[in-house]
């Protein structure tokens, strides 16, 4: 392939594809890759919110090249959704395209490497109709109105989109009533796509003439047909269906045919949504570079559990000062314990193995949790403890788990009862300058790697604090920004007259969360909490107010007992249970250094045990949702909220796994920062809860979408 010769050569080169063969005995699963990358014009030159991105017609024709490889030639693209936008934010983004047999199309799956899906659809093969020419004559009669294209892309960059010259084609456009027409610059000649991107993108463009300078983002289409590859000057004719400037969303028929009119591309029913109005992020755990592991020094501190497959014994023999092994399960030591320790041994590396486990526990086993939360968050909290009590010489922490980090969404990770240790590691690691303290979860499976040790005692986080070992390669949790799907009360988990569980409804998010589905469901509500009834009367007032009947159980969701009394209330009255909201906790926020051990376990219990226990009282029932209220601190560590990130970290991993091992239909909502509570009402124009809560919630390679926010509750 001829290269271009010097950079302004202008040139355009699309993306460089590879094809694996598809493994053996799956001949009816296609997968086929792209690379895209910043370099890549049609990304470059189009930045949504700051963040190039790879446009949706740029995906299309990605997933039209890889249908039309196994179909011949590509006819239709219907159902088509975009559920997240392709952000490349690293130098290249790899994108494949999943095709499967379906009837007699296939159906497709656009994701990435970590998981997260961008777009499905259906592309098919049949026999394309011929629609009629549009009546060029006619449609400019009804759009009679001038619009300025430079006002247009000058309104589109001030709502956040910012066309490059790729996009920037629209040459003129006219608008009536409800429907526009635009003629397009032709594509490049050297736009060897079938659907050339640019000017397609531009056809869609059409559209903003008939809206308000809104930023508004392709969410779905109907069908495509796709006739004829545009090329030449273009013309395009939008049609609006419905727009719905509340919700922020506006559907529509564009047209794209050639300067006679002859149709080549037909969009029926695009919608388009408002993206929302705060930030949504994704985690998820993206293959970081390969690192030399660093060559262990000094003495080392092995606090180690029953079940570490001998990792304590191998580790301490790569240190060429020696050091100790101390099982914590059996000793127990006390804080002023490891201080002891810290200061006869004076060691240059403590691991803390107690979260390296080869058994596999059921998901309310509350004494094996109690004995993993001892050995695990406690003793790391002890540990830390003793550290700040003593000189605070530079010290390395690795705090060791197997199986606590789901890395996909397939597989439970069997042991999440040693992830409340990683969210108090990851607070530490902030509050603690003098040490270096991170986190590595490893595979349970792959105990006996025989490069196992050399990789654990040779962990060096640099920045990632939260590091997955996986066939050894080194997987690290990062942050990306998403967009959600648009809120749809038909896709919701809820049901009209359903009966809710609100464990902590009395609170301020459970409040909320139980009128919005009093207004919007009718529902049914059995509110807990551990306050008496008088005291929580004016929150149960206000969700009777907003329509709900509504029961208040006086209980503690850490007591197994007195919640098998709740289900059973429930269902007495109720005769069903439809679905259940863990929204009870305990704010306490503290510096590692001024928390005492009392404060710790009272704010870890109601998500550790809690949890499990609600887990374990639900268990038979048929619930639609169990919605677990966690943080972003989860994600998000901050200094201050050591035991908040704890407990959140635990019952992100809890939930997700009772999700994928239970299949237990479950969701994580990780909010940010609501603010303070008498202004809740206000920060919703419609329900005072985001989309998400209420319509359908998307989910990642982590846990549900975490709201931005600058603080963290
Ligand atoms: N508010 C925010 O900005 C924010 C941000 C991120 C995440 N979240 C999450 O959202 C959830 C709710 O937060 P919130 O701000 O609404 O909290 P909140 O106002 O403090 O309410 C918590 C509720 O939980 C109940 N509760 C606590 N421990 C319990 C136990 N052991 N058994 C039964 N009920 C218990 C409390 O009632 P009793 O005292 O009567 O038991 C209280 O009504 C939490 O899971 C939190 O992590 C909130």
């Amino acid at each position: 392939m001829p290269l271009p010769s010097y950079p302004f050569a202008g040139k355009r080169y699309w993306f460089p594809e590879a094809t694996p063969a598809p493994p053996a005995g799956q001949a009816a699963h296609r997968r086929r890759t792209h690379t895209v990358g910043l370099d890549d014009a049609v990304v470059r030159d189009h930045v949504v919110r700051g963040q190039p991105v790879l446009p949706g017609v740029a995906v299309l024709d990605l997933v039209r090249g890889a249908a039309a490889g196994e179909l011949g030639a590509v006819t239709a693209l219907t159902d088509v959704r975009w559920h997240a936008p392709v952000t490349v934010d690293a130098k290249t983004t790899t994108v494949h395209i999943g095709l499967e047999r379906r009837g007699d199309g296939l159906a497709f799956v656009v994701s990435d490497d970590a998981g997260t899906v961008h777009a499905t659809g259906t592309a098919l093969a049949g026999p394309a109709g011929a629609p009629p020419d549009l009546d060029l004559a006619a449609i400019l009669e009804r759009c009679r109105t001038p619009v300025d294209v430079h006002e247009l892309y000058h309104r589109a960059e001030a709502s956040g989109l910012r066309y490059g010259a790729t996009f920037r084609r629209l040459a003129s456009v006219r608008r009536g009533a409800d429907e526009a027409i635009a003629t397009i610059d032709a594509a490049d000649p050297a736009d060897a796509n079938w659907l050339p991107v640019g000017p397609v993108d531009a056809a869609l463009q059409v559209l903003r003439a008939l809206g308000e300078g809104e930023l508004l983002l392709p969410a779905s289409v109907g069908r495509i047909d796709l006739l004829d590859r545009p090329v030449g000057r273009l013309v395009a004719h939008g049609r609006l269906r419905e727009v719905d400037p509340r919700r922020g969303s506006a559907r529509a028929d564009v047209i794209v045919a050639d300067e006679r009119g002859r149709v080549a591309v037909a969009f029926h029913d695009f919608h388009a949504v408002r993206p929302r109005p705060v930030g949504y992020l994704r985690s998820a755990w993206r293959l970081a570079p390969p690192v030399e592991p660093a060559v262990p020094q000094g003495p080392a501190l092995v606090l180690t559990g029953p079940g570490d497959g001998g990792l304590a014994a191998a580790l301490l023999d790569r240190h060429p000062g020696g050091g100790r092994i101390v099982d914590v399960a059996a000793a127990r030591p006390t804080e002023a314990g490891y201080r002891d320790l810290l200061s006869e041994l004076r060691p240059a590396t403590v691991y803390l193995l107690t979260g390296v486990d080869e058994l596999r526990y059921g998901a309310s086993d509350l004494a094996h949790l109690e004995t993993a939360q001892e050995i695990g968050v406690v003793a790391l909290f002890r540990v830390v403890r003793a550290l700040l009590a003593g000189d605070r010489t530079p010290i390395r922490v690795v705090v060791v788990t197997s199986g606590a980090q789901q890395i996909d969404d397939r597989r439970p990770a069997p042991n999440p009862f040693a992830a409340a240790q990683i969210g108090l590691a990851r607070v530490a690691a902030r509050e603690l300058r003098f040490a270096e303290i991170s986190c590595l979860d490893l595979d349970p499976d792959e105990l006996g790697r025989p490069d196992l040790t050399r990789l654990v005692a040779g962990h060096r986080p640099a920045d990632d604090v939260e590091v997955a070992l996986r066939g050894g390669h080194r997987l690290v949790r990062q942050l990306h920004p998403a967009l959600l799907p648009p809120d749809d009360p038909d896709r919701a988990p809820w049901r009209h007259g359903g009966v809710y569980l609100l464990v902590g409804g009395g609170g301020g998010l459970g409040a909320q969360v139980g009128g919005l589905l009093a207004r919007r469901y009718a529902a049914n509500l059995v509110v807990v909490g551990r306050r008496q009834a008088e005291a929580v009367e004016p929150a149960l007032a206000a969700l009777r107010r907003a329509g709900a009947q509504v029961m208040y159980q006086r209980a503690d969701v850490t007591d197994p007992v007195a919640m098998g009394e709740v289900v059973r209330a429930a269902r007495q009255r109720f005769g069903r249970l439809n679905g259940a909201v863990h929204a009870a906790f305990t704010l306490a926020d503290r510096t590692l250094s001024t928390m005492d051990e009392d404060g710790l376990r009272a704010a870890l219990s109601a998500k550790l045990r809690g949890s499990a226990v609600l887990h374990q009282v639900l268990a038979d029932e048929p619930l639609d949702i169990v919605a677990y209220f966690s943080s972003a601190v989860a994600l998000t560590a901050p200094a201050g909220q050591a035991n908040y990130a704890a407990a959140s970290t635990f019952q992100d991993a809890f939930a997700r796994h009772v999700g994928a091992r239970y299949r237990v239909p479950v969701k994580v909502y990780n909010w940010g920062y609501w603010g303070r509570p008498d202004r809740w009402p206000v920060r919703s124009t419609r329900s005072g809860w985001p989309a998400s809560v209420c319509g359908r919630s998307r989910h990642s390679t982590g846990s549900g979408p975490s709201k931005r926010s600058p603080r963290h509750r």
